[in-house]
Order: structure tokens, then C-alpha cells, then sequence
């Protein structure tokens, strides 16, 4: 939520600020700014909306500067307008910040910068921390970097944030606590962001800044210190991102090429873990936690969002194969509810992003009271991964839509990894039961190609019920978190009214709802929940509801009965989720699509959401 970027060095500093900001817009696009520096001192720009609009408004303006940050925002405190916008500025003028997070005790601090006289201009959490560091600065007569160290001890809660002083412009300095910041070091030159995003075009190197941190840097030097102003070492790491892997390569929008990445991002997450021809399954990241796992009293999986969905399906797969219970919970609610957690209990916290803050909240709560943590995530580096005790990332490779898409099958093909390799552990899956499964994950990828041929099919559905007011998605078994994920994903792209419900359980209230106006998505595969299903989707038509079905190919009775009906390939029950969401997510994109909307950028939405 909310993206920064910075630049120091030779370059001209505001297109790659500008660039770096395009690339971030998925954390957040309500409004975006950009504060350089040069002879003429500090130029502050910001405008509400997306970067696109910052960028027609600096059009013909002198811009030249090697000294840049830039900021696109996701709104927590004041609406989005142009005055709300970031970079904010100090009393004086002559410091600018950029700020992902939020300062929760900013209401205390600003009536106390109140009664000393300060005046601010917007109603942002930002503006107080700024005017509160040159508070500081200006009454213990101190440079700026004391000052910050001496704010951030009084500050509560998250943040990353950037500043420029007027006074000291070839000097930039960060500080990151809860939120993410990435350090790409070049020749003479540093770059600063949320996520390596924005970097990999320049350099590979890049330093993930910690909690606590604080740097320092100039064009040629970087500086970490811990809060303590002790100097701390920078862990200079090489990234494996190409830049193909951020741009569209010829999609319309980044949602659909990573709907059509999953063959391929599936097929990677699967990669060098599983060979089917052998028989084994090598999970490096949990081998010297497998024991562990396999004695594990209870499996808790925190998660938020789509990433919760993934749960939901893993809890089925876990508690079939490993016959250990599982629970799933919304990484916000486990988090505040005092919960009853602790040595024995494994969490397995399931992220995209890896920066979700309920998800990294509730990992810190259940890693203190002694639970082993396990992280599901997909970006490398990211503060989920660091925390976790172990784990495994998904490869799916950035992934820029808001809406997830290919880092879900991801999930799903990593968390089945993970249950197949605690069952064998614990010996409770036969081998010709875990070869079977091996062989249908082996096979996944290329049933997932079979299935995208379906895009056109589904475009033609889309357009027939584009104008459907509510839509009702139902499943049951393995396939009920597929039709939560399927009414998300619309929710989300449309902007249409749906909900998932478990089949059966719709007969306890939103059948009320089904006429002949309300189309039901039916993720109805053969499993062996199916002839249970079919007695619902009578029940909806026996109501005059319009049925989609989602069906495994050859299926003969479904499709006698529904108004539409999706094929997909067979697969086991375990797996078929994988399979089935595709055309969920196809049918979701088309209908944002044909209703005309942004589709990569829907609104109000962000893609990682950094605050609680
Ligand atoms: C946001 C995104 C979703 C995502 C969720 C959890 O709501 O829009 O696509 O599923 O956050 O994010 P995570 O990065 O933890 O998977």
C-alpha cells in the first residue's frame, strides 16, 4: 500500500522516480508526487490520481535533477486530493517526505506540534511526522539524522519513509519499521523503493533494509545504522528478475498475461521439488522442519485475501492427507483475538506479496508464543519470508494485476507440495496414493494450457451476463474456496455484486435471491462431492436462476441441465482447484473489461496492503 521510490546519483533523476512509480502504481493510485532538488533548491509536484496525471501536469516543467523521490498513494488518513498527496514538506520548506505506513499515535504528536505553533496543510499522518522531526531538529539544535532517531522512538507504528533536505542534497534518508524498502546499489548511484520493481532495470544488487534501520545515502555510499546508531553491515544480494517479467509483453493488461503465465508459473513452483518419474518430492526449505511438522499438534494457515482462499483449499488437502487438524484464519481476526496458539501449533502463513501486515502481525504473535512458522510467499526477500522459521516460495514471478491470479495456482501447487511432503513424513499416504498425486501434479501445468484455450468461450459468457446486477458462485468440497475465489475476483474486476457460498449451504438463505435475473456460477468437476451438486444446481433451476457450470470434460449430465458450460480437464480432486479457478478469473477479467474498467488498477483496491 502506497509505493515510494528515490534516486541519488548522476542520472536525471525524474524519470527513473517517474518510471519506478508506473511500476508501483498497483500499491496504491490515488494520488501521486515527486520532490527533486536542484541549484534552485527543493520543487515539490503532486497531483491527485494516477501517475499518469502527475506526469501530464509536469509536462514542460524543468524537472532536471539528480536527486529524487517520488511517492504513489493508497489513502488512509484524508481523501485523496491533490493537498493529501505526497511528498510532504516541513514548516520551513526545506525538507520533503515520502511515507508508506501509518504513524497511529500521529493524533497525539500533531497537538503537540499544535501548540508550538505548527501549521499544516494537510490531514495526513505524514505531514505531523515531518514537522515533528524538524520540531525536533530545530529545538535540540541537531542535524537531521539525529532528529529522525530521536522521532522514530516516539513514533508507533508502520512505516518506510524517504526524505531530502534542501540543506544537504546530495544525502537521501530512509527508515524502514513494518513496511517494505529495497536499496539497489549501482556505480555511483543509489535507487530506493518498495519493491525491486523499479531497480532491476538499472542494477541486480540490492540490499533489503530491516526493521529498525535507518540509511543513509549518497550517490556513492550507503549507510545502515540500527536505531541505536550503531552501523550495521549491508547484505548485498542479487535479484533474479528479468525486466520482461514486469512489462506486459503484448497482453492488454498484466492480468491476462498472468492468467496466461500460469502454465508456466505453476510448472516453476514445481520445479526441481517434485519428480514424478523418480517418486520423490524435495522441499529444501522445509527439510530440517519436516519432523516437526509431521508431529505438529495443529496447523493454523494465516493468510488475507486471495492468499486465504489458497488457505481454505490447503486445510482440505492438510487434514486428507496428514490427518493433522487445520485451521484457517483471517490473518486480522487470528491476530486481534487473543488466540490459542503456541509450542506444537505450525503456522503457515500464506502471502503473495510477503508484506501483508495482519499476515506478518499474526506471525509475530504466534511466533513469540512458540509456534513454529512456516512462510508460503512469492517475493523473494519480503519481510514474511524473513520472519518465517522456514518455508517455500512460490515461483510464480511478480505478479502486477491487482487482482491475483497466477500467484494463487501458485499456492495451491506449493501448499499441495507441503502436505504431500508431511504426509510421507508421517506415513499417512500410501505410496501409490502419493505416486498418483505426484503424477497429477506432474500434469497440471500442461491441463492448465489446455484449459486457457478456453478464453474465448468464456469471453462469449462474459458478455452475456455482463449486465447481471448480483452474481451467486457456488461449490462444495475442494471446490468451495474456488467459487469464494471466483466472486472475489468479479467483486474486485466488475465491480458486480457476488458471493460465494458453499452449495448446500445456500439453501439457508441466499437462494432467496435466485430468479431468472441471477446468474449462479457452479464449479461443479467431478469429485466426490459431484451428484451432491447436481441436486443443487436443480434446485437453482428449478427457481429460474441461470446456471454457468464449470464441469469436467465429457460430464453428460450437467450440461443438460445448464445454461452454460465451461469444460475443463479432468484431474484429481486434490488438484482440480487449479484447473477449475481458471475460468473464474477469465470470466471475471472479460467482464471488467467489456464494463470498461481498469482492470490492472481497479479502484479503491492495492495490491499489497501494508496496513493493518
Ligand atoms: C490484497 C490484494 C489481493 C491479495 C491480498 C493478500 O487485497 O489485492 O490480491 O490476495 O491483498 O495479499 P498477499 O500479498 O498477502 O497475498
Amino acid at each position: 500500500m502506497c509505493g515510494i521510490v528515490a534516486y541519488i546519483g548522476q542520472r536525471e533523476a525524474y524519470p527513473i522516480v517517474l518510471k519506478g512509480l508506473k511500476r508501483l502504481e498497483y500499491r496504491g493510485y490515488d494520488s501521486a508526487g515527486v520532490a527533486l532538488l536542484n541549484g534552485s533548491g527543493l520543487k515539490v509536484f503532486k497531483k491527485k490520481g494516477k501517475v499518469a496525471e502527475l506526469e501530464d501536469h509536469l509536462t514542460g516543467k524543468d524537472v532536471r535533477s539528480h536527486v529524487a523521490i517520488g511517492h504513489t498513494r493508497w489513502a488512509t488518513h484524508g481523501e485523496p486530493s491533490d493537498r493529501n498527496s505526497h511528498p510532504h514538506a516541513s514548516g520551513n520548506g526545506k525538507l520533503a517526505m515520502i511515507h508508506n505506513g501509518i504513524i497511529e499515535n500521529y493524533s497525539q504528536l500533531k497537538q503537540e506540534l499544535l501548540k508550538k505553533g505548527h501549521v499544516f496543510k494537510s490531514d495526513t499522518d505524514t505531514e505531523v511526522l515531518i514537522h515533528f522531526i524538524e520540531e525536533i531538529q530545530q529545538s535540540n539544535q541537531c542535524g537531521l539524522e539525529e532528529a529522525l532517531r530521536i522521532a522514530l522512538k516516539r513514533v508507533v507504528g508502520a512505516y518506510v519513509i524517504v526524505l531530502v533536505d534542501e540543506d544537504n542534497p546530495d544525502t537521501l534518508i530512509a527508515a524502514r519499521k513494518g513496511s517494505p524498502l529495497v536499496i539497489g546499489v549501482g556505480k555511483g548511484e543509489h535507487f530506493l523503493a518498495s519493491d525491486a520493481s523499479p531497480i532491476v532495470e538499472y542494477t541486480k544488487e540490492v540490499v533489503f533494509v530491516n526493521d529498525y534501520e535507518i540509511a543513509i545515502i549518497k550517490a556513492d555510499e550507503l549507510i545502515l545504522k540500527n536505531i541505536s546508531n550503531e552501523r550495521q553491515t549491508p547484505y548485498i544480494q542479487k535479484l533474479d528478475i528479468e525486466l520482461a517479467a514486469i512489462e506486459k509483453g503484448g497482453y492488454d493488461h498484466f492480468m491476462l498475461k498472468e492468467i496466461f503465465e500460469q502454465p508456466q508459473t505453476i510448472f516453476d513452483s514445481l520445479r526441481g521439488r517434485l519428480d514424478a518419474k523418480k517418486g520423490t518430492l524435495t522441499l529444501g526449505g522445509i527439510r530440517e522442519h519436516a519432523a516437526l511438522l509431521a508431529q505438529a499438534k495443529r496447523i493454523i494457515i494465516v493468510a488475507c485475501g486471495t492468499s486465504w482462499h489458497a488457505g481454505l483449499i490447503a486445510e482440505y488437502v492438510i487434514e486428507e492427507l496428514c490427518r493433522i487438524p487445520v485451521e484457517v484464519e483471517y490473518a486480522s481476526e487470528f491476530r486481534y483475538r487473543n488466540p490459542v496458539v503456541g509450542e506444537g501449533d505450525v503456522i503457515i502463513a500464506v502471502s503473495q506479496s510477503g508484506e501483508t501486515a495482519d499476515t506478518l502481525v499474526a506471525m509475530e504473535a504466534a511466533k513469540e508464543k512458540g509456534a513454529i512458522i512456516l512462510g508460503v510467499c512469492n517475493v523473494v526477500g519480503s519481510s514474511i519470508a524473513r520472519l518465517s522459521h522456514a518455508g517455500a516460495y512460490t515461483h510464480a514471478g511478480p505478479e502486477i494485476g491487482v487482482a491475483s491470479t497466477k500467484a494463487f495456482t501458485a499456492q495451491l501447487a506449493v501448499l499441495c507440495l507441503i502436505g504431500l511432503r508431511v504426509a510421507q513424513e508421517k506415513g499417512s499416504i500410501t505410496q501409490q496414493r502419493f505416486q498418483h498425486l505426484l503424477d497429477e501434479l506432474d500434469t497440471i501445468s500442461e491441463k492448465v494450457a489446455v484449459t486457457l484455450k478456453l478464453n474465448d468461450q468464456i469471453k462469449t459468457i462474459a458478455d452475456k451476463y455482463k449486465d447481471a446486477r448480483d452474481f451467486l458462485y457456488l461449490g462444495r468440497g475442494y471446490n468451495f474456496p474456488v467459487a469464494l475465489e471466483g466472486a472475489l475476483k468479479l467483486k474486485e474486476i466488475s465491480y458486480i455484486h457476488a458471493e460465494g457460498y458453499p452449495a448446500a449451504e445456500m439453501k439457508h438463505g441466499p437462494i432467496a435471491l435466485v430468479d431468472e435475473n441471477l446468474p449462479v456460477v457452479f464449479v461443479a468437476t467431478h469429485d466426490s462431492y459431484y451428484e451432491k451438486v447436481v441436486s443443487n444446481i436443480q434446485e437453482i433451476k428449478a427457481r429460474k436462476g441461470k446456471v454457468i457450470a464449470v464441469v469436467t470434460e465429457g460430464d453428460q449430465t450437467i450440461p443438460a441441465m445448464a445454461d452454460d458450460v465451461i469444460e475443463v480437464p479432468a484431474a484429481d480432486e486434490l488438484v482440480a482447484p487449479i484447473l477449475s479457478v481458471i475460468p473464474m478469473q477469465l470470466l471475471a477479467y472479460h467482464i471488467g473489461v467489456l464494463k470498461g474498467f481498469d482492470v490492472d488498477k481497479p479502484r479503491n483496491l492495492a495490491k499489497s496492503v501494508t496496513v493493518e
